[in-house]
């Protein structure tokens, strides 16, 4: 049986609404502030075509409540996850309000993608309940929540954290040293990284470099990790190889030249239709679609 548990979220966007589901699904009692009503008026139809297209009890929306006011949402919180625009000075300001406006025992959370939770929750009181929750879009879907602990947090709140999310069908981890990107995001943005610029050097098109990875180590990568990879194959391989191919590979410290470029040019990606490749709305709605249903039918 699921004990109840008040969450409060702070942003109504694409994360926060993705959370909420979450909670409500859970059946937990969940209540939605954002800084615009629009989102707000908006967020139970969006719900609900979620839980619709995963097959789900659509009534699990009836447990969320919507507010205009930061304080009214958060006054009765256990936990409280912030899901507003990834700006330094607009979360400091929030959690300054969370600080005051939030019971003293409930656990505040940052679902910042990439900032350290250090320069969230510095010289904050009680910041010892202030954490960061990296989940993935979208949040209904995705099962990782990297759980990021500053040096200022109470691990009795890690713990807290780490089984709320375990209860309602999440994969919690703990990052244990608040770095930026936490761990999700540098490996990703590694391998980004490399892929632009193969792309930049005229090694290969974009076309081509998302086929290498869709056709290969993509397709092994959710049953083995890097590091199993890395064992599987030996440890002394793995630095053969390492001898022959790290000098080699882009160790820029700035984004690439090219990536600029295509910002400056407008080429915004799906939005715009061209990007690294170029995207007729069709496509870009048949790409989601895909995705969509491979993550929804994931084992
Ligand atoms: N989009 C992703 O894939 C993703 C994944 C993981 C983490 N994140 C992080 O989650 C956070 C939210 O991202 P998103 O994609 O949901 O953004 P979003 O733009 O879709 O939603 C942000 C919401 O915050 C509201 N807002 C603006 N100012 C506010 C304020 N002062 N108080 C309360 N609400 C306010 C906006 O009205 C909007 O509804 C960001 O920190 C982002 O980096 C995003």
């Amino acid at each position: 049986m699921i004990i109840k548990t008040n969450i409060s979220i702070i942003g109504a966007g694409l994360m926060g609404h993705g959370l909420a589901q979450v909670f409500a699904f859970a059946g937990h009692r969940v209540k939605v502030y954002d800084a615009h009503q629009i989102a707000l008026d908006s967020l139970h139809d969006r719900i609900v075509v979620n839980l619709k297209s995963l097959g789900q009890d659509v009534n699990s929306s009836a447990n969320i409540e919507v507010f205009s006011s930061l304080e009214d949402a958060v006054k009765d919180a256990d936990f409280v996850f912030e899901a507003a625009p990834e700006k330094l000075e607009i979360k400091r300001a929030i959690f300054a309000d969370l600080v005051k406006h939030a019971p003293k025992n409930a656990v505040l959370a940052s679902n910042t993608s990439a900032m350290p939770i250090t320069g969230i929750g510095e010289n904050l009181p009680t910041n010892d309940r202030i954490l960061g929750t990296h989940w993935w879009n979208p949040p209904f879907l995705v099962p990782l929540v990297e759980v990021v602990s500053p040096h200022f947090t109470d691990q009795v709140n890690v713990e807290k954290m780490m089984s709320l999310l375990s209860s309602v069908g999440k994969s919690p981890v703990h990052i244990k040293k608040d770095v930026v990107g936490f761990v999700g995001n540098r490996l990703q943005m590694a391998l980004w990284r490399e892929a632009i610029a193969i792309v930049e050097d005229g090694i290969a098109d974009a076309e081509t470099v998302d086929t290498v990875v869709k056709q290969s180590f993509g397709r092994r990568l959710a049953v083995l990790g890097p590091l199993e990879n890395a064992d599987l194959i030996g440890t002394d391989l793995t630095l053969d190889i390492h001898n022959t191919i790290l000098k080699d590979l882009s160790r820029a410290t700035e984004p690439s030249k090219y990536l600029k470029m295509l910002v400056a040019d407008g080429r915004l990606g799906m939005k715009s239709g061209e990007g690294f490749k170029s995207w007729s709305k069709d496509q870009a709605q048949r790409l989601r679609n895909t995705l969509f249903d491979h993550l929804k039918n994931f084992k």
